[in-house]
């Protein structure tokens, strides 16, 4: 090795313990010290001394993530110790049973677990050498897994080299590696954006990002990487606890949920379900379940396995939020704008805690893409509060003649011919208030929580309303008497009368309730609320043209060209109108003064971690200040304020000559606007 002066060396290592340190801090810790620019900085200097001095490259440099060359296959890992898998348990009486087995193995007596997420990723292998990463490996079928070194090392939140000094010469660390649930929206926004195909879950994304036989794709994916457990140790003290040996990776260097707990007793666990079913769709990445595992490794080692799963350990999985059914029929249906929505009719599926009957195809696109068909098997989703959507279709078990979908080319309701924008993904029957279905929904929205609020004037009543011609539009609900309503279905006396009372106080409201009462394209509640509050009054509103709209945060030329053009037409005055004779009726609101908004018609995406200011309160100021936040980047915007380690934004942003703030320079922009 030549000569390299040790001012030099001293530097480059300097900089490595750095670089780890904040690697630290922000997969492990979960609390970044420095800015995103800041460690690129760092990174970059590095990257500069080992070019003019390539002999102090190492293998476990953190700027050697992405060195492998592309692969044509994996080769084979033979596992010293089985990569075992686990037996599950779907109710918490069969989690008794796990625990009434492992008490009457060891003893009546309350037992000690730790307790975990199951993340829904894939599981891999990691082999440290004193302390390098020397292989990367999936579970295969847990004697034999692929050898997926090159592609690991591009997982930031992996470590190369673990640190400290009372690591075992030879570890096997082993743990999940999963997608964010916003870093797969991402990466699905663009296999669209790039015509390939997307994946169906950020498992199944999670699985090919790592399977790539290329390590710069894998190294472009957002992975992410919690250990829960150890396999081959050599030479090493380990402490007696499962729970200790995850605070000791921890120490090391590698990434551990911070959801990771000790509980006691069935209680424990169950206790912990709860807490974990409660916290589950708040979390960045998916689980569809907790684990459970004897946290005494004599204990552990007492119980043993059968076969693939150990009698120490059970995932207590959640009630499915995916299930496989069939598809009976497809509707279309329309929506208050014209939209026709496919939907599947399903045989009925328990789905998260509900049955499931329809699923949502969202436009014709999608039904295209996905290809669904009557008398398929497919893959259904509900995911929180959300319509459940069809993800997928089985395509094995497609029977034959079945025949592809296509949408109809006039109104089903309506009869109308239906129309599709250039561009656009979504049909839309061209009747306007003509077709009763959009007529139906007009009115369904307009009396509305959100809305004018009417209760008691719900779907069933409103659908005999406009079938029995009792109104056409808005305007006519004023205009009914008790006599008329008492002599619906599902109406009696009584409930005319409260319904009557409704319809009277729903006249008292608000501005910008009345705005979004309307209906108006793309006009929902926060552009209603914006609108209201730029300009105090209807009429205002009602005369503003396309220009004056824009200044409004929130609306754009399409958005102010749907509001024009709603006020343009002389059915919609006349309705407005007669609201009014009939007594619907608001408070003026004083107008924002523009001059107090300096970023008003900006928008800004904030990506990465602010180390100063947490993301939340960065969102709050901007909007103050009067600029709008988006969650994702695009040609309308204007700033992308780049925090550490901003993922796939910043590319796009530095793709569409965005300009990026750092935190330092966006600090500064709020100082200069407070
Ligand atoms: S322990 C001996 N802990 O679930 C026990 N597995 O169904 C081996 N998984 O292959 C696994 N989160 O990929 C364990 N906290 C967790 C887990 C977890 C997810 C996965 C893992 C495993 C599969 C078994």
């Amino acid at each position: 090795m030549s000569k390299v002066a040790k001012n030099i060396v001293d530097r480059v290592n300097q900089l490595r313990r750095e670089i780890r340190g904040h690697d630290y801090r922000y997969y492990v810790l979960d609390a970044p010290t420095i800015p995103d620019a800041a460690y690129d900085r760092l990174i970059g200097e590095l990257r500069e001394l080992e070019k003019h001095y390539p002999d102090l490259v190492t293998e476990d440099s953190p700027t050697r993530r992405v060195g492998g060359k592309r692969a044509t296959e994996f080769a084979e890992v033979r596992y010293q110790l089985r990569m075992l898998s686990l037996d599950n348990a779907f109710s918490a009486e069969e989690v008794a049973e796990f625990d009434r087995r492992v008490r009457d193995r060891l003893g009546d007596r309350e037992i000690e677990y730790a307790a975990e997420p199951k993340l829904d990723g894939l599981a891999i292998s990691l082999m440290y050498e004193n302390g390098l990463l020397t292989q990367g490996a999936t579970r295969g079928d847990g004697e034999v897994g692929e050898d997926v070194t090159q592609n690991a090392r591009t997982i930031r939140a992996i470590p190369l080299q673990l640190i400290g000094k009372d690591f075992p010469p030879v570890l096997e660390v082993r743990g999940e590696v999963y997608m964010t649930t916003a870093g797969f929206d991402e990466l699905n926004r663009r296999q669209l954006a790039e015509d390939r195909k997307p994946f169906a879950n950020p498992r199944n994304a999670a699985a090919g990002s790592l399977r790539q036989l290329d390590p710069a794709v894998t190294a472009d994916r957002p992975l992410g990487f919690f250990s829960y457990g150890i396999g081959v140790v050599r030479d090493g003290n380990l402490p007696k606890r499962h729970s200790e040996i995850l605070v000791k990776l921890q120490a090391w260097g590698v990434p551990v949920s911070p959801e990771s707990a000790t509980v006691h007793g069935l209680k424990g666990c169950l206790d912990y379900f709860h807490k974990l079913a409660g916290l589950r769709d708040g979390l960045p990445y998916q689980i569809d379940g907790v684990v459970y595992k004897v946290n005494l490794l004599a204990e552990q080692e007492r119980l043993g396995f059968v076969t693939r799963a150990p009698r120490w350990a059970v995932a207590h999985k959640f009630p499915a939020h995916e299930e496989l059914t069939r598809v009976i029929g497809i509707d279309v249906q329309v929506g208050r704008t014209g939209a026709l929505t496919p939907v599947a009719r399903l045989e009925p599926v328990f789905l998260g805690g509900v049955t499931v009957t329809n699923a949502t195809l969202h436009n014709e696109d999608e039904l295209r893409r996905k290809d669904v068909r009557v008398h398929d098997t497919i893959l259904v989703r509900r995911a929180g509060d959300v319509i459940p959507e069809v993800v997928s279709v089985v395509l094995e078990r497609r029977p034959q003649d079945t025949e592809r979908f296509e949408m109809p080319t006039q109104c089903p309701v309506c009869g109308s011919e239906v129309v599709k924008a250039d561009g656009e993904a979504v049909a839309r029957c061209s009747g306007g208030l003509y077709c009763p279905a959009q007529r139906k929904e007009a009115v369904k929205h307009f009396a509305s929580r959100r809305a004018l609020d009417i209760t008691g004037l719900g779907d069933k009543i409103i659908d005999q309303l406009v079938e029995k011609a009792l109104i056409r539009h808005v305007d006519d609900l004023y205009v009914l008497t008790a006599e008329q309503l008492a002599g619906l279905d599902r109406m009696g006396k009584k409930s005319a009368a409260k319904l009557m009372a409704a319809l009277d106080k729903s006249k008292q409201t608000g501005l910008a309730r009345f705005i979004y009462a309307l209906g108006i394209r793309s006009v929902g509640e926060a552009t209603a609320a914006a609108l209201a509050s730029h300009f105090g009054t209807f009429e205002a509103l009602m005369s503003a043209d396309e220009e004056t709209l824009q200044q409004v945060p929130d609306v754009g030329p399409v958005v102010a060209a749907f509001i024009v053009s709603f006020f343009r037409q002389p059915h919609n005055r006349d309705v407005i109108a007669k609201l009014r004779e009939c007594g619907v009726r608001w408070a003026n609101v004083t107008p924002a003064r523009s001059s107090v908004q300096p970023l008003n018609g900006k928008t800004f995406v904030l990506t990465g971690a602010l180390a100063g200011m947490a993301r939340d309160d960065a969102k709050a100021r901007l909007q103050t200040l009067g600029a709008k936040v988006s969650g994702s980047v695009s040609k309308k915007t204007d700033y992308l304020v780049a925090g550490a380690d901003p993922g796939s934004k910043l590319a796009c942003a530095e793709k569409l000559g965005v300009v990026v703030l750092d935190e330092p320079a966006f600090m500064v922009l709020l100082a200069k606007h407070s």
